[in-house]
């Protein structure tokens, strides 16, 4: 079994912070969210690990991945010189592939309980392709699956204006080597795309044998920035521990679940968990509340920020207001100087400056 991360992509749901940054390394809990695919592939034992990466963040995904070694997996990447679709991507990886049955993973996805048992399944079954299944509010944004009573699927649509059910395709599949031809048969879509949902209806009416399983646990496709603070807010969530390698002065007050990373010092600061900061951070007469990621190296000072991310080496002075439900890329300075209590929400791409006055 291989796995095959796909990491490519413009992110133009989340602009403008995809403008400078791939939406697959943006943090979530302080770790890039691709990082959760490796881990979960890792963790149900597969060591070989293709990343599809596109022209535009190849590099940065290369970077910050690297070899896969602190993982003791091996990571090839493959360049999908343009997005045209899931199965397209398989396809553009049909030689690291080879004849290897496969776990393909979506690396905006993210999903609770990993996918150790999923490939299990799909090993002691005689199915071609197993899929993923979630009941959402809104499916029409995703693939849609319609099942029969006894829950065989009867046929697959890609974001169908007229959904047929509330079944979702979550970006995990399984296939075995029938899907490349499978795609070798089917033609582009109306968004001009090779679709992976198409490609597995092909096998379907095709009379392969597609397994499936409906999620009863949380799926998450961060790819708007409230899909992130969600993703962020259910992983600061299940974190279990306190953790303080930095430091607390003056009067801090640290509540909760929280991590502090080294480095990092807090004075005159009440924490609030669940919550991470990471290191070397500098943070003083604040408010961190609950289901907030502050990355590395950030300095604030006077100000309240609850329910947001915060990339690296941000700075907030001074603030002296409310940040909430906020996404704010690496890098970023912000400085407000009326002392007036009020809320802001903001989503802010790298290198950004904003002064409210
Ligand atoms: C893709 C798939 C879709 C699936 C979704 C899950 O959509 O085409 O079938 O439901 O991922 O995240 P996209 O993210 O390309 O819009």
């Amino acid at each position: 079994m291989k796995g095959l991360i796909l990491s490519g992509g413009k992110g133009t749901r989340m602009r403008p912070i995809t403008h400078t940054a791939a939406k697959q390394l943006l943090p979530v809990a302080n770790k890039p969210i691709l990082f959760y695919a490796v881990e979960a592939i890792k963790d149900a034992g597969v060591e070989e690990i293709g990343i599809i990466i596109s022209p535009e963040t190849g590099n940065d995904v290369r970077e910050t991945v690297g070899t896969g070694e602190r993982w003791g997996v091996r990571i090839s990447y493959i360049l999908q010189d343009e997005p045209k679709g899931l199965a397209h991507a398989v396809k553009t990886a049909s030689a690291f592939l080879g004849d290897s049955p496969f776990v393909m993973y979506l690396g905006d996805n993210l999903i609770k309980d990993g996918v150790a048992p999923l490939v299990q399944r799909f090993n002691a079954g005689n199915a071609d392709a197993f899929i993923l299944l979630k009941e959402v509010v809104n499916p029409s944004a995703f693939g849609v699956a319609q099942l029969n009573g006894n829950g065989r699927i009867l046929c697959l649509e890609e974001k169908p204006a007229k959904p047929k059910s509330n079944l979702a395709l979550v970006g995990v599949y399984l296939f075995n080597k029938n899907i490349h031809k499978a795609i070798d048969e089917i033609q582009p879509s109306k968004r001009g795309e090779l679709e992976i949902t198409d490609a597995i209806q092909r096998l379907i009416d095709t009379k392969f044998h597609v397994d499936s399983h409906v999620l009863t646990s949380w799926w998450l496709d961060t790819g708007k920035k409230d899909d992130m603070l969600e993703a962020n807010r259910v992983v600061l969530d299940e974190m279990s521990d306190f953790v303080q390698e930095g430091t607390l002065e003056g009067n801090s007050i640290v509540s909760g679940r929280v991590h502090i990373g080294k480095g990092s010092v807090l004075k005159n600061c009440t924490v609030r968990g669940p919550a991470v900061i990471g290191s070397n951070c500098h943070i003083e007469e604040s408010y961190i509340g609950p289901f907030t990621s502050i990355g590395d190296g950030a300095r604030v000072s006077h100000a309240e920020i609850e329910h947001s991310i915060l990339r690296e080496s941000c700075r907030i002075a001074d603030f002296n207001g409310r940040i909430e439900d906020s996404l704010i890329g690496l890098n970023v300075e912000l400085t407000r100087g009326n002392r007036k209590p009020v809320a802001y929400r903001f989503m802010l791409g790298d290198d950004s400056k904003v002064e409210v006055v």
